[in-house]
């Protein structure tokens, strides 16, 4: 076995986006491609010789092609030992729980999260420092300069490993070690929720349950966890068969592509409790009985009864949400006295706050919740959450979340996204948006008049670090918001978001339906952005 230099010249489009590089398969096929972006990441890293790397993916297409390369290079580069999840898999909350356990140097994680797989699908790869976190910005803009100017990678002239037996081998002077995906995140979970309390109602059927897997990675987890540790009925782990193209399907937790699961919770025959998790395991979609929870008011629910879960007794520290995520949350965080942060979109704003031990509860409107267990959002460690207060409680979940509106007002929310759209269309859409802030405040539209309207930047109170132009938010006298962000993980074109939200302190207005109370600001929106004039769409592609 020998070390290998090759020469290579850098491709330009090696920017990481908001969840690290995500691209077509075939964009990651090209030749020096995958090998290229790898070596910029290790160029980007410091002392890390001898040290350990944690790798694993959510084991869509080229997730094994990938695995073997990444170790040759790895080898090659010196670090001392790879982890690697048995056939390639780990999700990304227990990639974060392994590196942080093992006090791995870092780790790759492939995944393009909720994006579809398969040969003409996407794929992705995102690395993370040791506190299991995604690498914040200095660490991916160092990357893309590398990547910019690589000249050679090194790699280990080596055959393929197996990485379907747990145990050790030497791949030249790096040792590689196949890890159960499972044992470390399952025993992190059984230490923060009661499981003696879920054992009891859950294998009583008292609480009964469906979790959608999705043919993604989430699937051997939530068979080990809710079936066989908490005695879940056998088949309440639905589609939970890792598939390398997700069955065909689109792994995002939410009601149009989980339909499965949400014709089943809508239907006489529905459980308690439902839930969903997305192609790598961080996000959730949580479900009652006819039920549905936006992923705002989850976070603030989950924040209001914190101290009823045992890794959570002692209360909450302080909350934060990314700056689209309605403002549920931050009304919790006012009664307990507690602060709330509001950071850009992407989970790695978070990581800070949690290590600074300023926040233990964090969460997105994307379907992304999470807390200081791990430095990644969870998608099973919220459904267990949920599940530990169904059994506490003993309420259905529609109780739990009305009272809850009714003690802190409703937040009436959605998200509109438009999809593939032009990309230079969509840059003259926010230039125009830019370029009307400052004329912004004091403007009335129909009952909304203008408090307030910038392009977000945030100042990270830890490292005092600055990002700019991270979504355009008009805030209007009636507690009232219209944000307009661009994706950062999309792979076509551009994806417009528009999040709506208005709230509703009055608990007799609580039962409205969702898109006809916010139908004043879906209009307001269209007028302001004029995203269906200018592409000739009637409607957004995905309404969530
Ligand atoms: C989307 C979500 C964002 C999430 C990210 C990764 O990013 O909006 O909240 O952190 O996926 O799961 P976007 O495509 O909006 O940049
Ligand atoms: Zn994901």
């Amino acid at each position: 076995m020998q070390i290998e230099t090759i020469n290579t010249t850098p491709y330009a489009d090696q920017k990481p986006g908001t969840s690290g590089l995500r691209k077509k398969v075939h964009v990651f096929q090209q030749p020096h491609y995958l090998e290229n972006f790898i070596q910029a990441i290790f160029d980007s890293l410091d002392d890390y010789a001898g040290k350990t790397l944690m790798l694993g993916g959510d084991g869509r297409y080229f997730n094994r092609p990938a695995i073997q390369i990444i170790l040759k290079i790895a080898a090659a580069n010196g670090f001392g030992e790879v982890l690697v999840g048995q056939g390639g898999i780990l999700s990304t909350p227990a990639a974060s729980c392994v590196i942080r356990k093992n006090k791995a140097f870092g780790g790759l994680i492939l995944s393009a999260s909720h994006n579809p797989g398969g040969p003409d699908e996407d794929f992705g790869i995102k690395y993370n420092i040791g506190n299991g976190g995604p690498a914040p910005e200095h660490i991916t803009d160092a990357m893309y300069r590398h990547s910019r100017e690589i000249a050679q990678y090194r790699i280990l002239d080596a055959a393929d490993i197996d990485i379907d037996e747990q145990g050790s081998c030497r791949l030249g002077e790096m040792a590689v070690t196949v890890i159960d995906p499972v044992d470390d995140y399952a025993d992190l979970m059984s230490r923060l929720f009661d499981f003696d309390l879920l054992r009891e109602r859950i294998g009583s059927g008292a609480l009964s349950l469906c979790f959608d897997a999705m043919h993604a990675v989430t699937g051997p987890y939530a068979r080990r966890i809710l079936q066989e540790q908490l005695g879940a009925a056998p088949g309440s782990v639905i589609n939970a068969e890792p598939k390398e193209d997700f069955g065909g399907g689109h792994p995002d937790p939410n009601l149009v592509h989980a339909h499965e699961l949400a014709e089943l919770m809508f239907s006489t025959q529905a459980p308690v409790f439902g839930a969903a998790s997305d192609g790598d395991g961080d996000r959730n979609m949580v479900l009652g009985r006819q039920f549905f929870v936006t992923p705002s008011d989850s976070l603030a629910v989950m924040a209001a009864n914190a101290h009823r879960i045992p890794g959570y007794k002692d209360g909450l520290i302080g909350v934060a949400r990314s700056m689209p995520t309605s403002r549920a949350v931050d009304r919790v965080a006012d009664s307990f006295g507690v602060d709330c942060y509001e950071t850009p979109t992407g989970w790695k704003f978070f990581g800070n706050l949690l290590d600074a031990k300023r926040i233990n509860l964090c969460g997105e409107e994307s379907f992304g919740t999470g807390s200081d267990h791990v430095r990644e959002k969870d998608g099973l460690w919220a459904v267990l959450f949920w599940l530990n207060l169904l059994a506490v409680r003993r309420q259905s979940v529609a109780d739990i979340v009305r009272e809850h509106w009714k003690q802190f007002g409703r937040d009436y929310y959605s998200r509109h996204d438009y999809e593939a759209i032009d990309a230079g269309l969509a840059n003259d859409i926010f230039d125009q948006l830019r370029s009307s802030l400052p004329r912004m405040p004091g403007k009335t539209f129909g009952e909304s008049t203008v408090e307030s309207a910038d392009d977000f930047r945030y100042q990270d109170p830890v490292d005092g670090s600055v990002s700019e132009r991270q979504g355009i938010r008009i805030g209007f006298e009636n507690g009232s918001r219209i944000v307009f962000r661009l994706s950062g993980t999309g792979t076509a074109g551009a994806t417009l978001r528009i999040y709506l939200e208005r709230y509703e302190p009055d608990a007799e207005k609580h039962d409205q339906n969702t898109q006809e109370a916010l139908e004043d600001l879906i209009e307001l929106a269209e007028t302001l952005c004029g995203v269906k004039k200018r592409t000739g769409m009637t409607e957004p592609t995905v309404i969530t």
